[in-house]
């Protein structure tokens, strides 16, 4: 069974056409690289895959079944979790009430869990991501370096198979990339992180800073004007011509 297909994906604002009949697919075991000049609609692809915006034509479909019409809290449950370019948590809300909110749902309950555990396991999420020690501060209190990793956090602990990240490296500093970085590979791997239970999730990750993406992916997927010009192995995408033009006057790899 194909795990994750997105076919002839299209979104229109208005007179722009942000996503055009955008087609990919993911592996159970991959780890993708979305890339693209600014504007190319790697954002709107993202909110349409969660649920956020709907499409003007075109489908996702996530373990066979079609999740294009689907709610973003239907979506999460189904085992897919995002994190957003611009962060906007529960500012009043302690860190780890934000952690939890996405995890209390008709999945938490067919597993028999409720707040007691949810809780542990927001916990451990936030122990991943290193900012445990500030999980009964109000959200507000958070860095932006902190607001990323919360980010994270959030997704994280709602154990998904499939994780988007839309530039997870923005505005952070080197050393809090590199400690990123490790994270998402530990991720991916899977493994038993505290109470927090990952079988390796597959992963699209959408950034700017392409070096730092370049270690992380299997697989990259250029977007530009809002259609995919290239989809291969890193090496040979940023060697492609139609990838040098797109980005003519910025560096790649
Ligand atoms: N909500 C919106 N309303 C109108 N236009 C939008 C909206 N969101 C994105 N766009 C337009 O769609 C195109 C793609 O934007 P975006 O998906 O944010 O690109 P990227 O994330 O690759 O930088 C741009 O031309 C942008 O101005
Ligand atoms: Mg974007």
């Amino acid at each position: 069974m194909i795990f994750f297909e997105v076919d002839g994906l299209t979104k229109r604002f208005g007179g722009v056409t942000a996503v055009n009949q955008i087609s990919f697919r993911v592996k159970r075991d991959e780890v993708v690289g979305l890339i693209g000049p600014n504007g190319a609609g790697k954002t709107t692809l993202v909110r349409l895959i969660l649920g956020i915006l709907r499409p003007n034509a075109g489908t996702v479909r996530f373990r066979g079944e079609d999740i294009t019409r689907l709610k973003t809290w239907d979506i999460v449950q189904r085992g897919i979790a995002g994190t957003f370019q611009n962060t906007r948590p529960f500012r009043r809300l302690p860190i780890i009430a934000n952690v939890m909110v996405p995890c209390l749902g008709p999945r938490a309950a067919r597993r028999g869990e409720w707040v007691k555990t949810v809780e542990a396991r927001a916990m451990d999420a936030l122990e991943f991501v290193g900012i445990s020690d500030l999980a009964r501060e109000p959200a507000s209190r958070l860095s932006h370096g902190d607001l990323k990793r919360l980010e994270l956090a959030r997704a994280i602990a709602t154990e998904p198979d499939l994780l988007i990240l839309d530039e997870p490296f923005g505005g952070l500093n080197p050393a809090e990339t590199e400690l990123l970085a490790k994270s998402i590979r530990r991720l991916h791997r899977g493994g038993r992180f505290g109470r927090l239970h990952s079988e390796g999730a597959a992963m699209v990750i959408i950034e700017h800073k392409l070096s730092e993406l370049m270690k992380i992916v299997d697989r990259v997927v250029v977007m530009h004007f809002g259609e995919i010009i290239a989809d291969g192995p890193p090496a040979e995408v940023v060697r492609d011509p139609r990838v040098l033009e797109a980005y003519i006057g910025k560096e790649v790899g």
